[in-house]
C-alpha cells in the first residue's frame, strides 16, 4: 500500500544520554505481528479501549482551557479507533494517524472513520516522518512499549513538537502479565512474555530531554478470564504476544502449554476466575516555550 507521506524531516540524531533498551524486538516482527492481527484486532482490544479512554480523560484534565492544537498525531494509531477522538480532544480539524504496520493502516483506511478528518501514514515512532517543530500535539495509546529505546522516542518527540506542544502517552510497565510470566517460569527458562520498563524510565527520559511533566500516573488493571487459553487468545488477537529475539523460534508444544495452564491455576481467584494483571502508565508532557 502506498500511503502518501505528507511530511519530511531530517533523520533524528541519536541522543548521547543513556539509551534504555527494552527488548530486542525487530521492527519488522512488530509490524508483521500487528498486521496479522489487524483484521480482528478490535474484537480483542478490551485493555486498549479502556486505557485509551483513560488517556483521553487524563489529557483533557490537564490541557489548558480553550487551546486548539492544529497539527496533531495519533502515534501507533492501529485501526484508528481513537483517531477522531484525538482530533476532538485537541480541538483540531484533522489528525494524522501514524503506524508502523501497513496491515493496521489498511484496516484503518478500509473500514474507518471520516477520512476527511484523519490522514493515515506509515512511520516509526523512533524516526518520525515530520519536520522539526511541526506538530502541536501527540497522543499515543499502548504503542510506545514496542519502541527499542525510550530515549530515542522522546528525542524524536522533542524534535517534532513545537514549543508549547503536548504529548500524551499510555504504556505498560514491568510487572504486567506477572501471572503468565511466573507460570511460564515453571516450564522453561525462555522469554515468553515481553519485558517492559519502569515508570521512572519514562519520567527520566522525558524530563532529561527537557519535557515538562503535566501528569504521570500508574494504574494496576486486572482483567479476568475463565481460562488461561482465553488470555493467550486475547494477546494473540491484538498482535501483542511476545515479539523478542529471545523467543523460541520453534512452535511451542502442546505439552508445554498444558504445563503453563496448570501452573496458572495457582492464581485462580475465589470468584472462580483467573486474573491477568497489567501495570499501566499514563504520561502527559509539554515542550516548554
Ligand atoms: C496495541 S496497538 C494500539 C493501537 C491503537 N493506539 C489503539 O489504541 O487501538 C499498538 C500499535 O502500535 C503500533 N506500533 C508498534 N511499534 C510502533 C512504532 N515503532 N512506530 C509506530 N507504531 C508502532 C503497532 O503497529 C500497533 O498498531
Amino acid at each position: 500500500m502506498n500511503l502518501p507521506n505528507r511530511f519530511s524531516s531530517p533523520v533524528a540524531e541519536t541522543p548521547s544520554d543513556k539509551q534504555l533498551l527494552i527488548n530486542m524486538s525487530q521492527k519488522s516482527d512488530v509490524s508483521r505481528s500487528f498486521g496479522a492481527a489487524a483484521g480482528h484486532y478490535e474484537e480483542f482490544a478490551h485493555l486498549q479501549r479502556y486505557m485509551g479512554t483513560q488517556l483521553l480523560r487524563k489529557t483533557q484534565a490537564v490541557l489548558p482551557m480553550h487551546t486548539r492544537f492544529e497539527t496533531c498525531v495519533d502515534l501507533g494509531c492501529g485501526t484508528g479507533f481513537f483517531s477522531p477522538e484525538v482530533a476532538e480532544l485537541f480541538g483540531a480539524e484533522s489528525v494524522i494517524g501514524l503506524d508502523i504496520s501497513e496491515g493496521m493502516l489498511q484496516q484503518a483506511v478500509s473500514h474507518k472513520v471520516d477520512l476527511k478528518s484523519v490522514y493515515f501514514t506509515a512511520g516509526d515512532a523512533e524516526a518520525l516522518p515530520f519536520a522539526n517543530n511541526s506538530l502541536n500535539a501527540v497522543f499515543s495509546n499502548l504503542a510506545v512499549q514496542w519502541c527499542k529505546s525510550v530515549s530515542v522516542l522522546f528525542a524524536e518527540l522533542m524534535r517534532s513538537v513545537d514549543s508549547g506542544g503536548v504529548v500524551a502517552l499510555s504504556t505498560l510497565l514491568e510487572g504486567s502479565l506477572a501471572e503468565l510470566k511466573q507460570s511460564w517460569a515453571t516450564v522453561d527458562d525462555e522469554q515468553h512474555v515481553n519485558s517492559f520498563l519502569e515508570l521512572a524510565d519514562y519520567r527520566n527520559a522525558a524530563a532529561s530531554i527537557g519535557f515538562e511533566l503535566l501528569d504521570i500516573e500508574q494504574e494496576t488493571i486486572t482483567l479476568e478470564y475463565d481460562q488461561t487459553l482465553d488470555l493467550m487468545r486475547d494477546l494473540k488477537g491484538v498482535g501483542a504476544h511476545n515479539i523478542s529475539t529471545d523467543r523460541p523460534k520453534h512452535l511451542t508444544g502442546k505439552n508445554k502449554i498444558k504445563k503453563v495452564v496448570d501452573a496458572y491455576e495457582n492464581y485462580r481467584l475465589n470468584s472462580g476466575r483467573l486474573p491477568a494483571t497489567y501495570q499501566a502508565a499514563y504520561l502527559v508532557v509539554r515542550k516548554c516555550s
